[in-house]
């Protein structure tokens, strides 16, 4: 499988959905919607509402309902961004190889912009009740979607994320903020597309157990890019890290030992997953891909 081809033909077909979804940019508050459409159309991986697909496939998804909830992952997703960002966050200025949000917008479109956008995604989502008013694992589907957003996953690792600038944290916090700030809208993805198939609940644990390793690994993955990438490669600052005096896995244990981690990590999210035995070969390459990333 070359894998780069078909990531660039799934990434085309999410695209394609999120613009079904994305605002009209017309009245009076027309800067927030050119605000929200610039953060989502910046362009970036796309890996939430593809994961989601995927696990939708990998358990003989086939209806449209959940293309709200990809186009809603992907909000979410955005926003985190646009507010992780903002001055009284990272202070970042390029994301995804564009000026970030309140760089174009202000300061204050940009808390406005990330508002809208999670406030939106949940609008969205919630439309496909309506497109299967007798269907029960929408309603479950949504509680996840807003429940791993929320304080017991983005946002609650954000807040510990901020609170420890300038502090040596131990694993075991390191951990928790990644397993929140990270792996939870990862978890996200993969459960809402396995409960939307149909899932039953002993493979929705194995399917968020696989996607809190992939998120670990992939946050680890991202701080090693921080410090060993370039701005134009990665499309965002590196050295952002440092700036914030963040803890991260590389200033706590070396670039070396983290590498080692995101195979480690990666190769038992890949065991764990094979023991379902369902089959989806484009789902395993891409957990694989996602070790070397380079951006
Ligand atoms: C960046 O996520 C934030 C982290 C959780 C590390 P991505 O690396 O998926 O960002 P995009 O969507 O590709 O821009
Ligand atoms: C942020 O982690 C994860 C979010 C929830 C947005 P980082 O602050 O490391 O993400 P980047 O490097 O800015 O994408
Ligand atoms: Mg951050
Ligand atoms: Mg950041
Ligand atoms: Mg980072």
């Amino acid at each position: 499988m070359e894998i780069k081809s078909e990531l660039d033909k799934r990434i085309s077909e999410i695209e394609k959905i999120l613009e079904k979804y994305l605002p009209r940019e017309e009245g009076y508050q027309k800067t927030i919607f050119e605000a929200m459409n610039y953060s989502v159309r910046a362009g970036g991986k796309r890996l939430r509402p593809m994961l989601m697909q995927e696990t939708y496939r990998l358990f003989g998804g086939n209806s449209k309902a959940i293309e709200p909830f990809m186009a809603a992952i992907e909000m979410i997703h955005t926003y985190s961004l646009v507010h992780d960002d903002l001055p009284a966050m990272d202070n970042d200025l390029y994301r995804r190889g564009k000026k970030t949000t309140h760089a174009v917008y202000g300061e204050a479109m940009g808390i406005l912009a990330g508002d809208a956008l999670l406030n939106f995604a949940y609008e969205t989502a919630a439309a496909s009740f309506l497109l299967e008013p007798q269907n029960p694992n929408i309603g479950k589907a949504f509680l996840v979607l807003t429940k791993k957003a929320g304080v017991y996953g983005m946002v609650g690792g954000q807040t510990v994320d901020v609170e420890s600038e300038g502090e040596k944290v131990d694993a075991g916090k390191l951990y928790f903020i990644y397993r929140l700030k990270t792996s939870a809208l990862l978890e996200s993805a993969m459960v809402v597309g396995a409960v939307l198939a149909g899932a039953d609940e002993n493979q929705q644990r194995v399917i968020e157990s696989v996607a809190g390793l992939v998120g670990l690994a992939f946050q680890i993955q991202d701080d090693i890019l921080d410090e060993t990438s370039t701005l134009e490669v990665l499309g965002k600052p590196i050295g952002s890290d440092k700036k914030n005096n963040k803890s991260t896995y590389v200033s706590l244990f070396g670039l070396e030992a983290s590498q080692k981690e995101v195979a480690k990590l990666t190769l038992k999210a890949m065991e764990e997953l094979q023991g379902l035995s369902l089959k989806n070969e484009f789902l395993g390459e891409l957990l694989l891909y996602l070790i070397h990333r380079e951006k």
